[in-house]
């Protein structure tokens, strides 16, 4: 199978629907979620249900999938996330946000392979991992060869050479050498690395093989739903920026 990685769509329908085209377009055959389907945007109730039908290998729970799934305190969000989460919670289904609370916290694809949301040590600390000292740390917990992994929306990867790590962003990453990496798979629809872009990546059908793939979506469009439902004007702003 040639394996699309998506994370972090954070309810941007324009980005999915562009991102699921694209990854049909360059022979994806299979798709796995590292999660926050939801969150920030306008169209949750659309994103989930395109994530269900895209019958993915895996879907991951995200932070703030689980946030929407419960009415749990959200103390440690920022007045953003926290007024998109309530926003969210009351466009969802009962049976869709019990769907989202299920999710799993990591899953496995064959023997060197993990999903995560934010990070393999500790999944649900929802810790992030940015910096060569995060890179390092986590790759020690990592029980897999490979960890892909989202949550930051900074596509990036951090390679264990030997004793030390390196930490990467490039356009592809070769896996095939035998050392261990984990590599974050960019955010569909809320990029932070200073491209408006969506990202996903591509795992080739041998695994030897990652690519980070961005991709163009209707963002006006996307910027008004978020606007006319009345979340904060800041998430529309943001995703122009990529910030
Ligand atoms: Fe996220």
């Amino acid at each position: 199978m040639k394996l699309a990685l998506i994370s972090d769509i954070h309810s941007n329908l324009e980005a999915l629907d562009a991102v699921i085209a694209d990854a049909r377009a360059q022979g994806a055959d299979a798709f796995a979620c590292l999660g926050d389907i939801v969150g920030y945007g306008a169209d949750p109730v659309a994103c989930l249900e395109r994530v269900q039908s895209l019958a993915p290998i895996a879907v991951i729970q995200g932070n703030h999938d689980a946030y929407a799934a419960d009415e749990r305190d959200l103390g440690d969000f920022n007045p953003l996330a926290s007024k998109a989460t309530v926003w969210t919670r009351r466009q969802l289904t009962a049976e869709q946000r019990s769907w989202l609370a299920g999710l799993p916290l990591e899953a496995r694809i064959g023997r060197e392979i993990t999903l995560v949301h934010a990070n393999p040590s500790e999944p649900d600390s929802w810790a992030y991992v940015r910096f060569p000292a995060d890179g390092a740390l986590a790759l020690l917990d990592q029980k897999t060869r490979l960890c892909f992994y989202g949550h930051t929306h900074l596509p990036m990867a951090f390679r264990q050479l030997d004793d030390t790590v390196l930490q990467l962003t490039a356009d592809a990453y070769n896996l095939a050498t035998g050392e261990r990496w984990l590599v974050n798979v960019g955010s569909v629809g809320q990029p932070r690395d200073g491209d408006w872009r969506a990202a996903y990546s591509l795992l080739d059908e041998d695994g030897d093989r990652l690519s980070v793939h961005r991709v163009e979506y209707d963002l006006a469009t996307c910027q008004q739903k978020i606007v006319a439902a009345g979340l904060p004007a800041r998430l529309a702003e943001r995703l122009a920026v990529g910030r």
